[in-house]
């Protein structure tokens, strides 16, 4: 049965000036009170989730509309958006990978390598914070900043040509029309705000839901996963390995923010290396350290989500761990603890409490990677929303 996630229109458009009976006068009052609340988005916009998905928060300044949403999903695969012409988002985030890029550590525009791997953007909009280990990067409006601009490593690298770029968009009559639906009562549309509140929304759309792991749980399809990957299951929940503390479901990440819930950011450190006996990680990979220099801060990441994990390897922040089994040995050893040479190194002072040693037989260890593996959408739930138009996601075709 399809999982059908599906943008409805809830409100029928209104000739401007027509009379209105009285009877529709007290709804009028209201929707108008909820528009001043910020809640105008209802208009255009209703999510339609899948089970067991909580509803995502929606910043008030940038309510969703299915026009901007389709303006950001045609910027994020826009090569002008970037110093050379020839690179976007979607360089990097490739729909088909989970929107990563199989690369270890990510490769900019203009040929530099990023310390760190591409992180997967499937239900990114419930994140608390955005990138591997930057606790002040709250919201997608502002994380869109980072590959647009900065330098060290060049992502996109627009720093200094912003003007440049929009008035190229401008001069397309193609993205005129665009920025006109998405932002039609605003007289300076080109900017790199909208830009950035363009992409916020599209990215908020991205929403995976359809795994043989979903099938089973939230329809009841006994036959969606293997007997081995429902004795994976009953490892990965369990208080031996522990998994399901830092990722839980349905989102298999956390923390989660949605509508309701408030979190902070957390990041906890999962002992990958020791490199000096004091819990050092390698430069560049030095996580939320990089950005507090407080000691206890070294090696602290956020949790990835493990939604479609069979399509985003190389594993880690660092893309250190080649594939599912050896993250579940780095794991059932109690964190690998790699030294300077490459040896096993003593157990890193900060690695989280939660992350002990386990006992795993052979056979348990591919019941475990099955079950990881269960966790794929079918067919990429995004790549139904690439078309435009006023329309449907269908997480499976
Ligand atoms: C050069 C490759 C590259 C390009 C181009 C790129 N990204 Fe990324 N993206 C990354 C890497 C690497 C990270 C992780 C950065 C970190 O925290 O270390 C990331 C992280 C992110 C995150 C945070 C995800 C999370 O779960 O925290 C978002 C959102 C994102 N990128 C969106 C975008 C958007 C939007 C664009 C285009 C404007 C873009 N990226 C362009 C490589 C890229
Ligand atoms: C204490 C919290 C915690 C626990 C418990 C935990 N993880 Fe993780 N997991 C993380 C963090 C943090 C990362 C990212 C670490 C990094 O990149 O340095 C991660 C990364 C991963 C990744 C790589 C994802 C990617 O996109 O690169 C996989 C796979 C994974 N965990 C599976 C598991 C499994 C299986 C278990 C149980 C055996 C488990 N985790 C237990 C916190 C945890």
């Amino acid at each position: 049965m399809p999982i059908r996630l599906r943008l409805s229109s809830t409100a029928k458009p209104r000739a401007p000036g027509s009379r209105h009976p009285a009877a529709t006068r007290l709804a009028l009052i209201v929707a108008g009170l909820l528009a001043i609340l910020g809640a105008s988005a209802a208009e255009d916009w209703a999510w339609d989730l899948p089970p067991g998905f909580p509803v995502p928060q929606v910043p008030a300044e940038n309510p969703m509309t299915k026009a901007k949403v389709e303006l950001g999903r045609r910027l994020f695969f826009d090569p002008r958006l970037s110093v050379t012409g020839a690179y976007a988002c979607a360089s990097c985030h490739d729909p088909a990978r989970a929107f990563t890029d199989g690369r270890a550590r990510a490769l900019g525009a203009t040929g530099e390598i990023h310390p760190r791997g591409t992180m997967p953007l499937v239900n990114v909009g419930y994140n608390a914070s955005f990138g591997w280990a930057n606790p002040e990067i709250r919201d997608l409006e502002a994380q869109a900043e980072i590959p647009l601009f900065r330098r060290g490593p060049v992502e996109l690298g627009l720093l200094g040509r912003a003007g440049e770029v929009m008035q190229e968009l401008e001069n397309d009559a193609g993205m005129r029309a665009a920025f006109q639906q998405a932002f039609p009562e605003i007289e300076k549309r080109f900017s790199v705000l909208h830009v950035r509140r363009a992409l916020a929304a599209y990215q908020r759309t991205l929403i995976s839901a359809n795994s043989a792991y979903d099938r089973y749980v939230f329809y009841d399809e006994k036959e969606a996963m293997s007997a081995s990957a429902r004795r994976g299951m009953e490892i990965f929940f369990s208080d031996r390995a522990g998994c399901a503390g830092c990722h839980p479901a349905p989102l298999f990440m956390s923390p989660a923010v949605y509508v309701g819930i408030a979190a902070e950011p957390r990041f906890h450190n999962t002992g990958l290396y020791n490199l000096d006996g004091e819990g050092r990680y390698p430069e560049g990979g030095t996580g939320v350290f990089e950005h507090t220099r407080r000691p206890g801060d070294m090696g602290r990441f956020r949790v990835p989500t493990l939604r479609n994990v069979a399509r985003t390897a190389p594993y880690m922040h660092d893309g250190s761990i080649p594939t599912l089994d050896e993250v579940v040995l780095h794991y059932a050893s109690g964190g690998r603890n790699r030294g300077p040479a490459g040896e096993r190194a003593a157990r890193n002072p900060f690695q989280s409490a939660e992350l002990k040693a386990f006992e795993l037989s052979a056979r348990e260890r591919g019941d475990l990677v099955a079950f990881l593996e269960s966790l794929s959408d079918e067919a990429p739930p995004y790549s139904a929303n690439s078309e435009g138009g006023d329309r449907s996601i269908s997480s499976r075709r």
